[in-house]
């Protein structure tokens, strides 16, 4: 079976899709520096699976320990690369850490597979790139304009979409595979892996599990005034585990469909926009358990609306992201329980 590369491997995104790839019988080389996650992880993985992965604990920046790694490793069919900085705020406060980790580790990794022939890799883009699109753009499919990032973090994704589509401009062998993520949610239904936030989540599911398990008093609603329904503002939650199974699918086409175009760029959202206020309401109905929330004013930076058109993922890669939203909201908490020893 192939053998794929898996930055990031022990993130939150990453471990779930690692489970997903050893469960079809794919050989997995997790690279992780564990800056934003815990060795722990690969327990869970085990605990799930009955096999441990490969772990490497490697900066992806570092190219002499990057370089040992394809050498020891060959041959690697393709690269999964999650790896990067992902928070929006500190991305403000520190733009050339994010520059050099992001960025960096993208060219790392390119320089290198074209040294060791690895044609293949899936990146881990984001829904952030299309900002706030227009109403003729709802729900936004692929062709949407991109619009000017309003952080270094979205900034990084933007500039690793276009290296990506310059390195394979001037190099016929490589073909790329872009995910725009819409907003991942939920854990494994084993709970052995999930989300894990450092500190004060930003995110709104942990901030509303911390908040049932009682570790927050309050959620902050950001904003009722909104031109939405409820006038809270709109996402497309999509489940963690059906978006790992998307990767599965995209290293599937890598390695069996060699005529498809040589860079493709996927929607991974369900299609359907949440509000706010929904996700609060649907998880107390799931879970039985009281978030108390107050409305506050809104997030700077926050973007009103945005839910994914996901046809062309839906056709081309065979997939579809249908998990009710209930089912996945009830695994966050059921995560949330474990990590907090809540009975
Ligand atoms: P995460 O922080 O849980 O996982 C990222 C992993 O990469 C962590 O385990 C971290 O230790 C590792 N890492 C970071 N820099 C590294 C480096 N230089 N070398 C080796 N390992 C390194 O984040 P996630 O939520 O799983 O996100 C995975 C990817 O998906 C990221 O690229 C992120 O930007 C992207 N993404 C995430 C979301 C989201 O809401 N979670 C949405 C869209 C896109
Ligand atoms: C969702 C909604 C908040 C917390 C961010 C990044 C984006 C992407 C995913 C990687 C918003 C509201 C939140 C809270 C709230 N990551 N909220 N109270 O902002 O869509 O996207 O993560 O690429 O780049 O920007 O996700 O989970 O932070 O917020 O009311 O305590 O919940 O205002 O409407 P967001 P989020």
């Amino acid at each position: 079976m192939a053998r794929i590369l898996v930055t990031g491997g022990t993130g939150y995104i990453g471990s779930h899709t690692v489970v997903e790839l050893m469960q079809q019988g794919y050989e997995v080389i997790i690279v992780d520096n564990l800056s934003n996650s815990n060795i722990d992880v690969l327990d869970g993985i085990e605990a799930i699976v009955g096999k441990r992965p490969t772990f490497e604990n490697i900066d992806c920046t570092n190219y002499v320990d990057m370089d040992r790694l394809f050498s020891r490793y060959q041959p690697i069919d393709g690269v999964i690369h999650f790896a990067a900085s992902k928070a929006v705020g500190e991305s403000v406060e520190k733009p050339l850490m994010y520059y050099r980790n992001n960025i960096g580790s993208l060219v790392t990794l390119l320089e290198l597979m074209k040294t060791y022939q690895v044609p293949n890799i899936v990146f881990s883009s984001s829904c952030t790139v299309y900002g706030q699109p227009d109403a003729q753009h709802l729900p936004v499919d692929e062709s949407a304009p991109i619009q000017k990032a309003l952080s270094p973090y979205g900034n990084t994704k933007q500039v690793n979409e276009d290296i990506i589509r310059d390195a394979a401009h001037a190099d016929a062998n490589l073909h790329a595979t872009i995910l725009r993520y819409f907003n991942p949610i939920g854990a494994h239904p084993s709970a052995m892996i999930g989300e894990l936030p450092n500190g004060v989540p930003n995110n709104l599911l942990p901030f509303v599990t911390q908040t049932a398990a009682g570790l927050r008093q309050e959620l902050k609603v950001f904003g009722d005034d909104y031109n939405t329904p409820d006038g809270s503002c709109i996402r497309d939650y999509i489940y963690v585990v059906d978006l790992a199974k998307a990767h599965v699918k995209a290293v599937e086409r890598m390695l069996i469909v060699p005529e498809r175009e040589q860079v493709e760029t996927f929607n991974l959202g369900t299609g359907r926009g949440l509000s706010v206020l929904e996700i609060v309401r649907d998880f107390m109905e799931a879970t039985g358990v009281k978030v108390p929330y107050t409305i506050v004013g809104r997030r700077e930076g926050d973007i009103e609306q945005v839910w994914a058109n996901p046809k062309y993922a839906n056709e081309v890669l065979g997939w579809k992201a249908d998990t009710p939203v209930k089912e996945v909201l009830l695994s966050a908490w059921k995560w949330e329980k474990r990590l907090r020893n809540i009975v």
